[in-house]
């Protein structure tokens, strides 16, 4: 197979945003009790927080982190959270199916991001809850004090106020499963009611109100459409969450995921914009991601329902391959592609959790394959994002129709150095790459790595974490303004000029 690009920094789509490379805690399963958080563990600091996990975190290169869930955060209350640790009730987790204890809370996780070098993304219960409840924790975290609950803060051992400038208006409340689920037009008369009190608080907040939580929902676009007309004025961002998964063996399907998502993305753009234009308003809604990642959930659909209520079971714990690698990477292209209204997006979720850290109870933690092509991006995709057009073989799917082999996307930063992006789709056979540079000026190769391997579904594991990882790829050339490439099958590849 032979495909071929130009690359020319005229070509510009709209700056990298950092928030494109958020993640996702919530309270379920193992993600914050012995993934971020377990005192006692040999890693642990004074505050629990595992250090082994700081460090992976600040690798990983995560920005943002979206906090406390979820399907979780729709019965939460966040008061349970704060305060001395013995007087924090345990109560039952309705959407896990789990006890919460509530020894780490909002000041916790604040505290854990800030360590973690990421910016706390918050997100309020509009499910059993709403204004009030709202109001109170957004005058908790961002009041400096003088009042009840920024005193209560204050109390806490939390002198600085939290800042919290995005908010998240609810979760998924477009799926029946959601704890309060609500019809469109009631949740989007909430979101607006509980955007505009918050707004009397701070007008600056950046603030999202939920989409769909997938394209197949049967109310998808219809949602969004009644949700803006409510909440237009007074909304930022409108959500998107897609998970995608390897159905029936399907590899060649799954490894063409990202162009589902870009579909999705354009659709909710032009729902978005049809809102606006009816509403003649000048304003633009930008996508907020918040969760996307490759989660087997038809597996967790089809098991059975836990019967008692344990307090952090492991749960949605998948264990990676490969060819999840190679899929996410072509996710991370589609967001990047779309820098003109993706401004923010959250991998779901970081520790454990459907996640590229993972960690034993006490014990180690390492890195899953789909840790690698999240941790380049984040590295190396920096400035503004470039549109290449390709000329590409294409291939029929059984999900998607037909499909470019060659999937790809560039960056170019101020110091002048591009990087690309790319994936090779096809399940069986090599692609050489061609790349026109010349426009670039004279630029050597500074790096090309893959994320390859002869098998599809090799797994990195705690034994062998560095089973699948990225490596040099070595059959590469660039003279004359011309970069070639071999793209192995089912691989990840960057490739850095400067
Ligand atoms: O990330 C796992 C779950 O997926 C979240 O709790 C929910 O919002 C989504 O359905």
């Amino acid at each position: 197979l032979s495909a071929h690009l130009t690359l020319d920094p005229a070509f510009r789509v709209a700056p990298v945003h950092r928030r494109t490379f958020g993640t996702f805690v919530e309270h379920l399963g193992r993600c914050v009790y012995t993934g971020i958080y377990e005192p006692g563990h040999p890693t642990a600091d004074d505050d629990g927080f595992r250090r082994d996990v700081l460090e992976l975190t600040r690798e990983l290169g995560v920005t943002t982190a979206r906090y406390p869930g979820g399907n979780f955060v729709s019965g939460y209350r966040w008061e349970d959270g704060v305060g001395p640790r013995d007087k924090r009730p345990r109560r039952l987790d309705l959407a896990w199916h789990s006890t919460e204890t509530n020894q780490f809370g909002l000041d916790e996780f604040v505290a854990w991001a800030r360590k973690a070098g990421v910016e706390p993304m918050m997100a309020v219960n509009l499910g059993t809850r709403g204004i009030p409840e709202a109001l109170d924790l957004l005058e908790y975290c961002n009041i400096e004090s003088g009042t009840h609950l920024s005193d209560l803060r204050v109390a806490g051992g939390a002198k600085e106020p939290h800042g919290v400038r995005m908010w998240c208006l609810g979760n998924e409340m477009d799926g029946p499963w959601q704890i309060g689920h609500k019809t469109a037009r009631e949740y989007g008369r909430l979101a607006a009611e509980t955007a505009r009190a918050m707004r009397m608080i701070d007008p600056g907040l950046e603030l999202v109100a939920c989409g769909s939580s997938g394209s197949s929902m049967p109310t998808f676009g219809a949602w969004e459409a009644t949700v803006l007309e409510e909440t237009y004025d007074v909304v930022d961002f409108i959500s998107c969450h897609a998970y995608y998964e390897e159905h029936d063996g399907d590899l060649a399907s799954f490894l063409a995921s990202a162009s589902d998502m870009d579909h999705f993305i354009e659709s909710v753009v032009a729902t978005a914009d049809s809102v606006g234009a009816r509403l003649k308003s000048k304003k633009k809604i930008d996508i907020s991601f918040d969760e996307w990642n490759v989660w087997y959930l038809s597996r967790f659909n089809g098991a059975e329902p836990p019967r008692d209520w344990p307090v952090a079971p492991p749960l949605l714990e998948d264990h990676y391959h490969l060819a999840d690698a190679v899929t996410l990477g072509g996710l991370l292209i589609s967001l990047l592609r779309h820098s003109d209204r993706v401004t923010s997006a959250c991998l779901a979720q970081l520790v454990n959790v459907i996640a590229p850290i993972m960690t034993e109870p006490g014990g180690r933690a390492w890195k899953q394959t789909t840790f690698h092509p999240f941790a380049q991006a984040s590295r190396h995709a920096a400035g503004e994002v470039l549109r290449l057009e390709f000329d590409s073989p294409v291939h029929e799917t059984e999900r998607f129709g037909q499909v470019t082999a060659l999937d790809a996307v560039a960056t170019l930063d101020e110091a002048g150095a591009t990087t690309l992006f790319a994936v090779n789709r096809s399940t069986d056979r090599p692609l050489t790459l061609t790349a026109d540079v010349r426009a670039l000026g004279p630029v050597r190769l500074a790096e090309a790595t893959v994320l390859s391997g002869p098998d599809p579904y090799a797994r990195n594991t705690a034994d062998a974490p560095d089973t699948v990882a990225p490596r040099a790829n070595t059959d590469v050339r660039l003279a004359d303004g011309t970069l070639e490439i071999t793209l192995p099958a089912v691989s990840w590849n960057v490739i850095r000029l400067n």
